[in-house]
């Protein structure tokens, strides 16, 4: 494996202090990770430098044609010091799959890995501690061939940044209100669904900012064909909990699979807790909301966490989940997640990947 190269900053920032609320995504470190690749050559030049801006063509293949992938995972500092990444196997797993899928060269493993690892030391004393907070990480490859023709580029930079975040939500771990989207579609079968890129989030924008006119912090995917099952939220995988039994939709080639979704349905095995990944309409939601049987909604994922939902609404239906509050089972799946990411709970074997 290649070393990775180390050029410290000379003129550190200042860290935000105990009272920022460390608004998502606003803030980023000391320093970056980045390598590059050419074809014919592989990945080179692994290295952690001071965070940076870019200088890159205009012409850059990812400016016109999106050709990119992302990740995100956290890292958390225990009392005791230690620095903790939540199953960053899973998040280098699926990025290698995002990237076969989108025509990017593999990452060798052990490099992400060990990328992810020594970029998080180098900045750990960035690594926030109040309840609720934590390093978001990003690791990102953009194609960067000067290239207006479509084909896969030949050349791609390989980054990680770093940045500490509060809450996904403004509203913390009070329930979020759902826009179910009856026009538009976030993906179909055999598109680029389950793969995590920006194309997937651009399609989701014009409902998001519908959703937001309505007073809805987020939308919630149908099926791109029948317009009929449910899918995914903007940002999170959905859990339905009715009549005791936790549903979520089955992985179906539009669907990203989500680490914390994964997490929580091992949660469940492990707790004797019926769990069904499988089809589900919008009719079998509607009617469980009618009968007083949708008894917990939630939502999944790295930067969510678990985020309990008070309201879905579809069309002229708007259901209410939980009265204001989170549900009991929600509540254990946070405080188990969360327990384990801080080192606090013991998980399964490979949860927790100490820097
Ligand atoms: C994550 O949860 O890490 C994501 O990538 C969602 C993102 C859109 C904030």
């Amino acid at each position: 494996m290649q070393n990775i190269r180390i050029e410290k900053t000379t003129c550190p920032k200042e860290k935000p202090g105990n009272d920022n609320p460390l608004t998502f995504g606003t803030i980023f470190t000391d320093h970056m990770f980045e390598m590059d690749y050419e074809e014919g050559k592989g990945w080179y030049d692994p290295r952690i430098v001071p965070y940076h801006k870019l200088e890159l063509e205009p012409s850059c293949m990812v400016f016109h044609y999106g050709q990119e992938m992302f990740e995100g995972l956290k890292a958390y500092k225990t009392e005791d010091g230690r620095v903790l990444l939540f199953r960053p196997d899973k998040n280098i797993e699926r990025a290698n799959r995002s990237n076969n899928r989108l025509c990017i060269p593999e990452i060798p493993e052990d490099i992400f890995l060990e990328a992810l690892k020594a970029v998080v030391d180098v900045d750990q004393d960035w690594i926030p501690t109040k309840p609720g907070t934590s390093l978001y990480i990003r690791p990102f490859v953009i194609a960067t061939d000067p290239f207006l023709g479509v084909r896969p580029s030949h050349s791609y930079k390989f980054m990680i940044i770093l940045s500490p975040v509060g809450a996904y939500y403004a509203s913390g771990l009070n329930p979020v209100k759902i826009w179910i989207e009856d026009e538009y579609v976030r993906a179909v079968k055999g598109g680029i669904g389950e793969a995590k890129t920006g194309g997937n989030y651009v399609a989701s924008l014009a409902s998001q900012v519908k959703a937001h006119d309505e007073g809805y912090s987020q939308v919630l995917w149908l099926d791109g064909l029948h317009r009929k099952y449910i899918e995914e939220v903007g940002a999170m995988n959905i859990f339905f909990k009715i009549n005791g039994v936790v549903i979520t939709p089955e992985l179906n080639g539009s669907i990203l699979p989500g680490v914390t979704r994964d997490s929580v349905i091992s949660l469940c095995k492990e707790w004797s807790v019926p769990v069904e990944e499988r089809q589900i309409s919008i009719d079998e939601i509607l009617e469980a909301a009618k009968k007083g049987t949708l008894e917990e909604c939630f939502g999944t994922g790295t930067a969510a966490v678990i985020s309990p939902v008070g309201e879905l609404r579809f069309e002229n239906d708007r259901m209410a989940i939980g009265e204001g509050k989170i549900g009991e089972l929600t509540q254990k799946f946070y405080d188990t997640i969360t327990g384990i990411q801080l080192g606090i709970l013991s998980g399964p074997e490979g949860w927790s990947v100490e820097v």
